[in-house]
């Protein structure tokens, strides 16, 4: 790439717009070349069979002339020819001159044959520039000789034509290709320049800055559009990295702060060694906890990064199901809700079955630790014909508020009714992540009342 920090005249010649416009000028003007040269040749050709045509003409109704007038005629033609194309002679058997303005044969019609012949130096050289004529003689049947010419003037005034033509042709083809070029490249320059000052400030960390789209709907508008959503995209990769980052920090402060200040309290009021031993216990339980966010943050993001599609297998969603409503049911019982599974067959899936009854666990999790005792939590799985097998988990909880629902699938974010529950706002993060992976759709609708987490295990464009 040119640089383009300043407009300058010197990068033009190599921009892609000045090279094309030059490259099919040239084309052009060889074309029109091309074009003329032949009406060259042609013009050339049709003049001199027109010029020989009168000239056999000229011959005939020479003859056709008595023997007394024959003489008269010649003259007269020369005579009433006033641009002097036409020379002439009529010669005695010995070569006496009789009539005509040409005084002897010329040398290239000396055999007499009665053809005609081309007289580059014309009948009788001259000083004017174009002398070259066409001619012909011939015996006659009592011995005296006829000679005609006539100069082919017309030829090359045509074909002197034809000539500027090309040359003015040529120049004003260059010209136009030259300033057609210029001027394409003009724009071109611009336009890059205008995206590389847009680049300039991108690369200097603003990343709400985008490249110029003009709107014609140009290539530079359709490769602007394509830098553009990607830039969208960057910005919101790491819009979200910074949020997670902050939660991250902002989360694991909480049970970092627990743990120092219990390890400060147990060494600060010493004790016996059982004192000391419940401090190190609790400890340990708040380090754990710790590494179950960790555990939990790595293993989204082993799922995101996307090598487990290479494990890909054909999973049987009902049998998972099953194991999943299996799991479950003893932990819904424990919290006085009613559990109800409606699994029927479906075809095969192509997935990874560790990351789909872990993604299913977390739903049944959330729905079971939101759900208030008495409620109930169901599972279903089925599949309408000609559609992808559904995963629905149902509950009758507080629901997730259509405004909040985007939000709830963030690392780390939790709604405001889960505060006295326990979790890290993982779950759903993890849910995201395997339905991501597999090129599943995740819905989250209104159960009316709680709600319905609705997975369709099918492709996200079906
Ligand atoms: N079935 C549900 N009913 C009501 N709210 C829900 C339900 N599922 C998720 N949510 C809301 O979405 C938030 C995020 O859920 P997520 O599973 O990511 O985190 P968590 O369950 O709070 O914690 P973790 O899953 O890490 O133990 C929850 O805190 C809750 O506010
Ligand atoms: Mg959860």
């Amino acid at each position: 790439m040119p640089r383009t920090d300043r407009f300058r005249l010197a990068d033009l010649p190599r921009t892609t717009a000045f090279r094309m416009t030059v490259l099919f000028g040239a084309l052009t003007v060889t074309v029109v070349l091309l074009a003329l040269g032949v009406v060259y040749w042609r013009a050339g050709v049709f003049l001199t069979r027109r010029l020989d045509e009168t000239l056999v003409r000229e011959a005939a109704e020479f003859l056709r002339a008595s023997v007394p007038e024959q003489a008269t005629h010649i003259d007269s033609l020369v005579d009433s020819d006033r641009r002097g194309h036409w020379r002439a002679a009529l010669l005695a058997p010995d070569g006496r001159h009789l009539a005509g303005d040409l005084a002897s044969v010329p040398k290239e019609l000396q055999a007499l044959d009665g053809g005609i012949h081309a007289l580059p130096q014309g009948p009788a050289p001259t000083p004017e520039r174009h002398h070259a004529a066409r001619g012909l003689a011939r015996r006659l049947a009592d011995g005296r000789i006829l000679v005609l010419t006539v100069r082919t003037n017309e030829v090359h005034e045509v074909r002197e034509l034809i000539l500027r033509a090309m040359a003015a042709g040529l120049v004003g083809g260059v010209i136009l290709a030259l300033a057609g070029g210029v001027a394409l490249s003009v724009g071109t320059l611009r336009r890059i320049e205008a995206i590389h000052r847009a680049s300039a400030t991108i690369m200097a960390g603003d990343l709400s800055q985008r490249l110029p789209v003009r709107g014609s709907g140009d290539d530079f508008d359709k490769l602007a559009a394509i830098v553009n959503a990607m830039l969208a995209k960057i910005e919101g990769l790491i819009g979200d990295m910074k949020v997670a980052g902050d939660n991250i920090a902002h989360d694991l402060r909480t049970p970092l702060t627990r743990l120092r200040t219990r390890l400060e309290g147990a060494l600060r009021r010493g004790g016996d060694i059982e004192a000391h031993r419940a401090a190190m216990e609790d400890a340990i339980g708040d380090a754990d906890q710790i590494l179950a966010t960790f555990r939990a943050l790595l293993r989204i993001a082993e799922v995101e990064d996307g090598r487990r599609r290479a494990a890909f297998a054909p999973v049987d969603p009902g049998p998972l199901a099953l194991a999943a409503a299996d799991l479950y049911e003893p932990l819904a019982a424990a919290k006085d809700l009613t559990f109800t599974t409606d699994i029927r067959p479906t075809a095969p899936i192509i997935g990874d079955a560790d990351l789909l009854f872990e993604a299913l666990g977390n739903l049944l999790d959330n729905a079971i630790k939101f759900t208030p005792s008495g409620g109930t939590v169901t599972l279903a799985l089925r599949q309408e014909a000609g559609q992808a097998p559904e995963m629905i988990v149902r509950d009758t909880g507080p629901g997730i508020t259509p405004a909040q629902r985007d939000m709830m699938f963030r690392r780390f974010t939790r709604g405001d009714h889960a505060r006295h529950t326990p979790g890290n706002g993982l779950g759903l993060s993890l849910v995201a992540a395997v339905v991501q992976l597999h090129g599943f759709r995740l819905a989250v609708e209104d159960g009316q009342p709680g709600c319905a987490m609705r997975v369709t295990l099918g492709d996200a464009q079906g």
